[in-house]
């Protein structure tokens, strides 16, 4: 068999993208390899969402490029979001490369990849793909890989709601769902095969079936039906965005035992004005409802969001409005970022008249707030019993096997290797809690 090295940057649908250009590739007589100077192929699927992911890519590419040398054969490819971004431009500033394919060119990976060897010319793919839908019907089907306990699977790509600084609606094309029953299917199957937890994964999960299907499938009912597969324990789902986040999705928190209580809610900003620059539709007030009515209906809710500091015009008042929103919310944790401009996207024109240092400082300051957040609920699972999906053994010293509680804390556990496994829940009493991971005792 042929070799084939895959390397992965930015988000969970990255990673599936991934995870799918393995099986494909699979299929077509190429085995993963984890040392790049083995491989035949080499796809390295990129991230454009802030400058920083894109040089990372850059500088990566630069250093590929004498296996290339060594080797006239290897092919070279890069796929993902920076690929649909620069298009011709990527090999322009990198002519060694082979392959650049857009996000919708994924599926088509087997025949670009055909191409190249047949026509030994660089191959650039970034239209998107015209369905109505989006399938993936090979991963119904038989596959070769072996999950693990806890799986992603996607369920709606793209984004339609063109947030001003984001490069994603770019990128990733408009809002695609897949059938109910292709998920079903696929649920099933990765079950079948030893997962139990799986996360729904979207940009924006909240838009889950409102257009192109056979019927409309609102976010909830896919909920209800993937939450009765017999043999999964867990269901999560990420993102979500606070316009399109329902009163029925609360309610199926309190019915569904499986849906464990942690949701990521990304708000941004804890001021209006920046908010509504953001145009992300809602204010700060509705934020803060929607979560109050899920802390109401379930108590013990792990909350976790992503914030964005020194977008262009914040004041230093605007800011720290967010900090004042993280304290009310009490956030286990956040994805914190510095406003990075981004190609096409509107705020990229907007006048910024704040400073690269007081953007760092502002981040800072976040990050310090998140970190007494984090150790604030972590110390409060101190003394209780949680439940543990295990996930793996542990590499740290100390901990015999890794996994998550409902509320998505990171867990560090010692229990006997002879009765544990992962892909096991079990019950550990948390002793310590530092950053987001928390160590313990499994009891069984
Ligand atoms: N809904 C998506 C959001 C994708 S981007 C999801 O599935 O996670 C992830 C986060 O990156 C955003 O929520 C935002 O906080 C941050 N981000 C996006 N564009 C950014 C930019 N131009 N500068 C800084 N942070 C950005
Ligand atoms: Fe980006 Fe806003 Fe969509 S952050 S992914 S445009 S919801």
């Amino acid at each position: 068999m042929k070799q084939v090295y895959l390397d992965t940057f930015g988000c969970q649908m990255n990673v599936a993208d991934t995870d799918r250009m393995e099986l494909l590739l699979f299929h077509s007589g190429y085995i993963r390899t984890g040392e790049a100077q083995d491989a035949d192929l080499i796809l390295i699927n990129t991230c454009s969402i802030r400058d920083k992911a894109e040089q990372k890519i850059y500088s990566l590419a630069r250093n590929l490029k004498p296996l290339k040398e060594v080797n006239p054969d290897l092919i070279l490819g890069f796929t993902g979001c920076l690929a649909q971004q620069e298009g011709e431009q990527f090999l322009e500033k990198m002519p060694f490369v082979d392959l650049v394919i857009g996000p919708d060119g994924v599926e088509h990976i087997v025949r670009l990849v055909d191409e190249v060897k047949e026509k030994n010319v660089p191959v650039v793919r970034t239209q998107f793909d015209t369905d109505t839908n989006y399938k993936i019907p090979e991963l119904s089907g038989e596959t070769p890989l072996k999950p693990g306990s806890t799986t992603f699977v996607n369920i709606i790509k793209g984004c339609d709601k063109y947030c001003t600084f984001c490069v994603v609606p770019f990128t990733r094309g408009r809002e695609k769902s897949r059938e109910v029953e292709e998920i079903e299917q696929e649920v099933r199957l990765l079950v079948s095969r030893g997962a139990r937890e799986v996360v729904l994964l979207g940009q924006n999960v909240n838009a889950y079936g409102k257009r192109g299907l056979k019927r409309p499938v609102p976010f909830h009912e896919l909920l209800y039906r993937i939450a009765s597969i017999s043999g999964l324990e867990r269901l999560r789902f990420t993102t979500s965005h606070p316009k399109d986040f329902t009163r029925e999705c609360i309610s199926a928190y309190q019915d569904l035992d499986i849906l464990v209580n942690h949701l990521h809610l990304p708000v941004q900003s804890g001021n209006n004005r920046i908010l509504k620059e953001m145009r992300r539709m809602h204010t700060v007030e509705e934020y803060i409802s929607i979560i109050e009515e899920l802390k109401t209906a379930v108590p013990d809710m792990g909350l976790s969001t992503d914030i964005i500091v020194g977008y262009p015009g914040e004041s230093e008042s605007e800011f720290e409005d967010t900090l004042v929103l993280m304290e009310k919310i009490k956030f286990n944790n956040s994805y914190m970022f510095s406003y990075s401009p981004r190609p096409n996207t509107p705020a990229q024109d907007f006048p910024d008249s704040v400073p690269q240092s007081v953007k760092s400082a502002r981040l800072q300051r976040t990050i310090e707030l998140q970190k007494k957040l984090t150790l604030e609920q972590g110390e409060k699972f101190i003394g209780k019993e949680v439940d543990v999906l295990v996930e793996s053994e542990s590499f740290k010293s100390g901990a015999d096997f890794r996994g998550r509680n409902a509320q998505y804390w990171s867990v560090n556990f010692t229990g006997d290797k002879r009765q544990i496994s992962p892909g096991d829940m079990v019950k550990v009493v948390v002793e310590e809690a530092s950053g987001h991971v928390l160590r313990g005792r499994g009891v069984l």
